[in-house]
């Protein structure tokens, strides 16, 4: 495998090119217009940087990484060539189903599919190609440089041959890639949603401040982020969106999302991408610190 296509050059899909290219793939950037890919090959950029600050890498590994991404904002000429399209578009379904059906039609027939959705099923998603038994989940975590997880997720027709492939080649990015099977939030967010929701629930039912709630489970669970803190950085609007994946998947009421959550997202207030979630992020240095820490 050696050219990899990357739909989407925002938050995730910036950090999967980074990483592939990083690791000696040929990455094609793909993303609906010039301002985005020139805003994902920014921050490529500035967290090579960061990198090279670090000592992790040299000034000559940053060239030749840079140099293995090439960017398109047409899906048929970035995935000519392509073994495996990763895609990391906005979380919509409507959106997803369209793009894997152009996929299917611009890719060579061996072309393996995969996505980064959060919550979307990779069934449903599958069932928009001819080739529903290529078609996987590849979840990397934010900020995908870093994190070692992918969770992959093995659709209702996912092949065993494709699936061992994007094993394999998790493991040749550093990663540490586990199975899963397509169910509402799949392992990750099943988990880890709720854990959220209930941290605003228990802010909504004023049990406890926000720093508060954030001390205790940062202190006591030893946990790098209080949960308040992730959900802004995750997003408030994904947050809500994954759990009412999970609330019309199951439907079971554990999952419904807190009325305070909604409430935000109808306000505008998304977390740090909106500058204001449960935290103030309004001076851009406010959100840096947020993701540095995080980063640690
Ligand atoms: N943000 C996270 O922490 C996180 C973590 C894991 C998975 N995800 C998933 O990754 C995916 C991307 O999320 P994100 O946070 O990077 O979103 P984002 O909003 O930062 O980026 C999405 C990008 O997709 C582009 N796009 C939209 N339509 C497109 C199209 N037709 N063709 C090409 N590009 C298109 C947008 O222009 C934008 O640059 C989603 O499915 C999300 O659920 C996000």
């Amino acid at each position: 495998m050696k050219n990899v296509a990357v739909i989407g050059a925002g938050t995730m899909g910036n950090g999967i090119a980074h990483t592939f290219a990083q690791s000696g793939f040929k990455v094609q950037l793909i993303d609906i217009s010039e301002a985005s890919l020139k805003r994902g090959m920014d921050t490529i950029s500035k967290n090579l940087d960061r990198m090279v600050a670090k000592d992790k890498i040299t000034e000559a590994d940053k060239a030749e990484t840079l140099g293995n991404i090439t960017t398109y904002t047409s899906i048929p000429e970035g995935v000519e060539y392509a073994s495996l399209v990763v895609e990391a578009a906005t979380e919509n379904i409507d959106l997803k189903l369209k793009i894997f059906k152009q996929l299917d039609e611009a890719c060579p027939e061996d072309t393996i599919l995969a996505s980064n959705t959060s919550s979307i099923s990779i069934t449903q998603i599958a069932a928009a190609t001819s080739r529903p038994e290529m078609v996987i989940g590849m979840h990397f975590m934010n900020p995908v440089p870093i994190m070692k997880l992918v969770e992959i997720i093995r659709g209702y027709n996912t092949s065993n041959e494709v699936t061992s492939t994007i094993m394999d080649l998790s493991k040749q990015l550093g990663k540490v890639p586990t199975e899963v099977n397509d169910y509402p939030g799949f392992v990750a967010n099943r988990i880890l949603m709720p854990m959220l929701n209930e941290a605003i629930e228990t802010l909504y039912n004023g049990v406890a401040g926000v720093e508060e709630i954030d001390t205790v489970m940062k202190l006591g669970m030893a946990h790098p982020m209080g949960p308040l803190q992730l959900a802004d950085f995750i997003g408030l609007d994904i947050c809500l969106s994954i759990l009412n994946v999970m609330y019309d998947g199951f439907k079971n009421p554990k999952y419904a999302p807190c009325p305070l959550l909604v409430n935000m997202v109808m306000a505008g207030k998304l977390g740090v991408k909106s500058g204001e979630g449960f935290y103030d992020y309004s001076e851009s240095r406010k959100a840096d610190k947020v993701s540095s820490q995080f980063l640690k």
